[in-house]
């Protein structure tokens, strides 16, 4: 029997999810896939040098934040990486690379064989289907670090804000590599947070020129119930899926332990995904789906 076609949500995960927003799924990835997923990172960073390949001086000065902000802006359509703060001192490294480095995005799912396979197991799809998704597409994907002693604080935000579509479609999925505890800056979420009407959209001020930078509009300014903001840890393996309305937040990681994460962000293919959206890939590399 082909996955895609079973339901893998029982009615009260079906319940909470239409409720709260998010839904916390313990144990969906076996622990030797994770392990074996870290491990693949590590090896890409390994190969890796940013002495002599030039992305280092993107990050070096403030001067050079057009370069930063191309090298992320063009980063939809193959898989870069980017630094925490305070990894990078006087243009250089202040620690080794795999300590240094924030994320890896934003096209592994597509470009990087193993992203692939991780990224469109079955019961991913079948997932997919449960919540709704009547074409999922996979956009983006990120291999998130949380460094320790330097993981930034990610500021309370909902991923529609980020990847717009009409209507509102995006869903991620956020696979916990390592376990997310309160110390190493677990995600936190509002539940039901998913009804506030959306707050602000980042875009392109020119989609058809991204050298013109991006653009937060602002549609409330109000802020988001922080303190209705509820701790989802997570230990290795489990995957929790965000309504891509929902407001989340994570604190900075001041622990000695990293809190590495995976996460896609899927698009309804039946809706419309905005020209001047940041994240933009060319008319060669269409998006796909759990095939
Ligand atoms: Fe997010």
């Amino acid at each position: 029997m082909d996955l895609v076609d079973l339901s893998i949500l029982g009615p009260d995960q079906l319940r909470d999810w239409e409720r709260d927003g998010f839904l916390v799924l313990p144990g969906f990835v076996p622990s030797e896939r994770c392990e074996a997923l870290k491990a693949h990172v590590n090896s890409m960073l390994a190969g890796i040098d940013p002495d002599t390949d030039g992305s280092l001086t993107v990050f070096s000065t403030t001067e050079q934040s057009h370069a930063s902000d191309e090298w992320f802006l063009g980063s939809g359509d193959t898989v870069r990486w980017f630094f925490e703060d305070g990894a990078v001192v006087d243009g250089r490294l202040s620690r080794p690379m795999p300590l240094a480095v924030n994320k890896i995005g934003h096209a592994m799912h597509d470009l990087d064989p193993t992203f692939d396979t991780f990224s469109r197991a079955p019961e991913l799809a079948a997932l997919a289907a449960d919540l709704g998704l009547a074409d999922p597409r996979l956009l983006q994907s990120m291999y998130i670090f949380k460094q320790p002693g330097i993981g930034g604080e990610v500021i309370c935000h909902c991923d529609h804000t980020f990847l717009w579509t009409e209507p509102q479609s995006v869903i991620g999925l956020w696979f916990a590599i390592e376990d997310a505890t309160l110390a190493n800056g677990c995600m936190w979420a509002v539940p039901g947070g998913h009804q506030i009407p959306v707050k602000t959209r980042f875009r392109l001020v020119d989609p058809s020129d991204r050298n013109r930078g991006t653009v937060t509009d602002v549609l409330d300014d109000t802020p988001y119930p922080v303190a209705d903001l509820v701790p989802l840890e997570a230990a290795a393996g489990t995957l929790i899926a965000l309504h891509g309305t929902l407001p989340h937040w994570s604190a900075a990681n001041t622990s000695d332990r990293s809190r590495h994460a995976y996460t896609m962000h899927l698009i309804d293919g039946t809706a419309d995904y905005l020209a001047d959206n940041w994240l933009q890939r060319g008319a060669d590399f269409p998006l796909r789906g759990f095939n």
